[in-house]
């Protein structure tokens, strides 16, 4: 075990400029002001809209990768035989969720989006229809639609404020999802948990239900895991292939979210049965994770906790100051603390109503006026997304505010 550090996530690190950063989040190419949807971007905006945190990373995870650099050699690389990198990864799980991974059944993928894809070629063929539920982080809807696959929506519902659990609270549609796993043409459900955008951490009641119908419908299920370490104080993360122990699930998580190693990918594939990873494999190909993002894997896995509780802690700093900025200064507008997920998602509708302003011009007003980031809500849900606005929240409590500031100016 590390020593103790006490890390401070307050430090503004410059990622826009440093020449070794490579950030995609603080580039202003024309490749992420595409994704951002803005024409450009200058030296002045503040980037709120991926889920990428900007603080340095844990100091376990840097030693390893020094010591990875002092080896000096770096060929191929691979898992096989990594009995340290698959025990690291059990004891992770078994400590902190209570989940009991089968490690043969587990495969790697060099990014989430990516294993998202090849499980739609794995187990699914062109035209077939894939549940998902909007709104919703928006490469779900690209595996399916850009695959020459249907998108079939099972809409979560929004509650409100003269609701039991209270404004922005989402649900499941179970009836629908029965209809539309019902369908002849249904083969998959992709899952996320916890949800990204809303912040549900899902029971272990409802995902035993999704399990439920989606055995009975012979839909498997994918579910994309990868944020549940980020889980906000007195919530436990539930996986859905621990509360439906006999479902076939593929389960996705990674180091990626939780230590921000996204630029070093490693993403853990667990399947519930051998013939479902060979398949996996199959369709994947030949992929190994490079010698720096198994030394950061290991290390985080082994020696990450303490790193990662101090940045929870600050992390729900953010979310309670950020929440407490527009109760004071937008009261009208709908944001409330997710059960998991770094991530805000921000309801405008009634601040527009107010204005007198549509969707576009919001977005206009948050990217130019205030200069600030966000991303749109009709990448999450292009029906109901229109007065939506997503913020992701690890990043120094001072860059937040000041965004929560010029946005209040722009809008006010
Ligand atoms: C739910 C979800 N899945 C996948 C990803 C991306 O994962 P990867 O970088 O491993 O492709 C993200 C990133 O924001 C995400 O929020």
């Amino acid at each position: 075990m590390s020593e103790h550090i006490t890390y401070n996530f307050d430090q503004v690190i410059d990622r826009r400029h440093d020449r070794w950063s490579y950030s995609e989040k603080w580039s202003d190419s024309a490749e992420t002001a595409e994704h951002c949807g803005v024409p450009a971007i200058a030296d002045d905006h503040i980037a709120l809209f991926t889920a990428d945190m900007d603080f340095r990373c844990a100091q376990p995870i840097l030693d390893a990768l020094h010591a990875t650099v002092d080896h000096g050699i770096f060929g191929y690389s691979g898992l096989a035989g990594n009995t340290r990198y698959y025990d690291a990864l059990r004891a992770w799980f078994a400590r902190r969720d209570g989940w009991d991974i089968d490690t043969d059944l587990v495969s790697y993928s060099p990014g989430t989006v990516l294993a998202l894809n090849i499980c739609v070629h794995a187990f699914t063929k062109p035209g077939d229809a894939i549940i998902i539920q909007r709104p919703v982080y928006p490469p779900f809807t690209s595996a399916v639609e850009g695959n020459d696959r249907v998108v079939l929506d099972n809409h979560l519902v929004r509650h409100t404020a003269d609701d039991e659990q209270g404004d922005l609270y989402y649900t499941m549609d179970f009836d629908q999802l029965e209809e539309l796993a019902a369908r002849d043409d249904a083969r998959m459900l992709i899952l996320c948990n916890p949800h990204n955008p809303v912040g549900r951490a899902w029971t272990a009641e409802e995902l035993a239900r999704v399990a439920d119908i989606c055995t009975a419908h012979d839909v498997l299920i994918v579910a994309d895991e990868i944020h549940g370490d980020l889980m906000a104080p007195g919530y436990r993360m539930v996986h859905l292939a621990q509360a439906a122990p006999k479902a076939r699930v593929v389960t996705c998580t990674a180091t990626n979210k939780t230590f921000n190693l996204a630029g070093l990918p490693a993403t853990n594939m667990v399947f519930s049965n051998a013939a479902d990873k060979a398949r996996f494999e199959e369709v994947r190909g030949y992929a190994e994770p490079s010698p720096f993002a198994i030394s950061a894997a290991i290390a985080a896995y082994e020696d990450g906790e303490d790193w990662l509780a101090q940045c929870l802690a600050y992390i729900q700093g953010n979310i309670d100051a950020v929440i407490g900025y527009f109760a004071e200064h937008l009261p009208d507008v709908g944001v409330r603390a997710p059960e998991g997920t770094y991530i805000l998602w921000f309801d405008f509708t009634e601040r527009c109503r107010k204005l007198g302003i549509d969707g576009a011009e919001l977005h206009r007003r948050i990217y130019e006026d205030a200069r600030v980031l966000l991303q749109d809500g009709t990448n999450f849900d292009p029906q109901g997304g229109e007065f939506f606005q997503r913020m992701v929240v690890p990043s120094p409590r001072s860059m937040l505010l000041d965004a929560c500031e010029r946005i209040a100016r722009a809008l006010s």
